[in-house]
């Protein structure tokens, strides 16, 4: 299964199917990494590895439309067969979600605590337990058809960089068991 990564952060997530691939065995590779923004350590990350990278900045355009379609073709490019965004902090215009299906990575229980700020709403809310989902993208902000879930208990005195970490490391295990699911699976094509 081809994989088009897009980011915008450290990569980690980025990271953890590089990973896996290298491990051996796993039904996917990463065929290119796009950024929304210059110098993401996910890009770096990326170029480190030999992956093919690219940029694609909103403010580069005269409309979000160009932007969507030029992202649109950056990532036909490489005839993913799917689109993985991965700490991407962009909402997806309708020119890529037309061309190929996308999962996205979020911190939070959806459809609790959407939005790009996930993890601070739900310590902030006193929720004991949070954690991450993996959905596919729809033309919604976080509301596309939840695919897993893991939870994650907020201890005592967490702060929100303490927190985040922690739902990462979850993260970045139920993204490639969601992936390699998706990769044996492919009635979602
Ligand atoms: C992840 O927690 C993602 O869900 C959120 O930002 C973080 C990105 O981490 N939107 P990384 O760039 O993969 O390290």
């Amino acid at each position: 299964m081809r994989l088009a990564v897009l980011v915008s952060g450290s990569g980690t997530n980025l990271q953890a199917l590089l990973d896996a691939v290298d491990a051996g065995g796993a039904p996917f590779e990463v065929v290119v990494v796009g950024a929304d923004r210059d110098g993401t350590g996910g890009a770096e990350r990326a170029a480190a590895r030999g992956v093919p990278t690219f940029v694609c900045r909103v403010p580069d355009f005269d409309s979000r439309a160009d932007w969507d379609a030029a992202l649109a073709r950056l990532l036909a490019e490489h005839s993913p067969d799917l689109v993985v965004s991965a700490g991407f902090m962009k909402v997806l215009g309708p020119e890529v979600l037309a061309g190929v299906r996308v999962v996205n990575t979020h911190p939070a229980l959806l459809p609790s605590f959407p939005g790009a700020h996930g993890v601070r709403d739900a310590l902030a809310h006193g929720v004991r337990v949070t954690g991450c989902t993996c959905h596919w993208v729809d033309d919604g902000v976080d509301t596309g058809p939840i695919i897993d879930q893991r939870a994650v208990r907020v201890e005592d005195g967490d702060t929100l960089e303490s927190l985040h970490e922690r739902i990462k490391v979850e993260e970045r295990r139920m993204l490639v068991e969601v992936l390699t699911h998706l990769a044996a699976d492919r009635s979602w094509r």
